[in-house]
């Protein structure tokens, strides 16, 4: 069953991954060579903290901590730990909130210093990835013509999308009604309506769409080792259209004063 939200619960939900992108603003900053997923995650939970909400992955399923780091060819799930970060590296932020009901959930990719070429293109490809079905999430279409938008863009620069994780409704739960594949077929799947709210979080490989879940329980990385890109967005259907409730500008300011 699809939940539909009213402006109000729109508006705590947006105040909700306002809350996340002020977080991974905050996470952001902090990348640098040397220092630990570990210390990462602590710097996300204080800060969740600080500003009155819990952080929504902590014991979500047993999930060990506050916050998902993956590193390069981690795709998602990453847990936090000694793992530390260097120069050229791809680090997958994924965050979560709890504030007044309901739930903050999105997550950004970012660049540590100077990174090769093909992992800034595999980047930008799969934030334009998002972009292109946030566009397709407007009343009347269809959740496979945000999923088709999404496989389009990244298949036609040579990249693979992974099929085991998809995108999903947001509100007071985390995961909600619908699916939102990044693959899938134009006219097909749930019809969109005003008052949904849903996530879209490509997870786009740079070589094969295959991926491999780890030992952990958790972490899922690419088959071939090959570095992995993930940006995720919370998105209000409104009867105007698209109604983003993440902010990247937050992040990509604090990253350009860091
Ligand atoms: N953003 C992730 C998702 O949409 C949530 C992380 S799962 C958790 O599936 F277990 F870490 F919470
Ligand atoms: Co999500």
């Amino acid at each position: 069953m699809i939940h539909l939200k009213t402006d109000q619960e729109i508006e705590i939900l947006r105040e909700n991954n306002l809350l996340v992108s002020r977080t991974l603003a905050e996470v952001g900053k902090n990348i640098r060579p040397g220092v630990t997923t570990r210390e990462l995650n602590r710097i996300a939970e204080e800060f969740i903290r600080a500003n009155g909400a819990e952080p929504a992955f902590l014991g979500y399923q047993g999930y060990p901590a506050s916050v998902c780091i993956s590193v390069n060819e981690q795709v998602v799930h990453g847990i936090p730990g000694d793992r530390v970060i260097n120069e050229g590296d791809i680090v997958s932020v994924d965050v979560g909130t709890f504030l007044k009901g309901f739930v903050g959930d999105s997550a950004y990719t970012f660049a540590v210093g100077e990174v090769s070429t093909e992992a800034r293109r595999l980047l930008e490809v799969t934030k334009e990835a998002l972009y292109k079905g946030t566009a397709q999430a407007k009343v009347g279409n269809r959740v496979g013509d945000i999923s088709a938008a999404v496989q389009e863009y990244a298949e036609s620069n040579g990249y693979g999308v992974v099929r085991e994780l998809v995108g999903h409704g947001l509100g007071r739960k985390m995961h909600e009604s619908p699916e939102v594949p990044n693959f899938g077929a134009r006219g097909r799947g749930p019809l969109l309506k005003e008052g949904m709210v849903i996530c879209i979080e490509p997870m786009i490989n740079m070589g094969t769409k295959a991926v491999v879940f780890e030992r952990d329980g958790w972490t899922v990385r690419t088959k071939d080792r090959k570095p992995s890109a993930h940006f995720e967005f919370a998105v209000a259907i409104r009867r105007d259209g698209p109604d983003v409730l993440t902010d990247f500008n937050i992040i990509e300011q604090a990253l350009n004063t860091k």
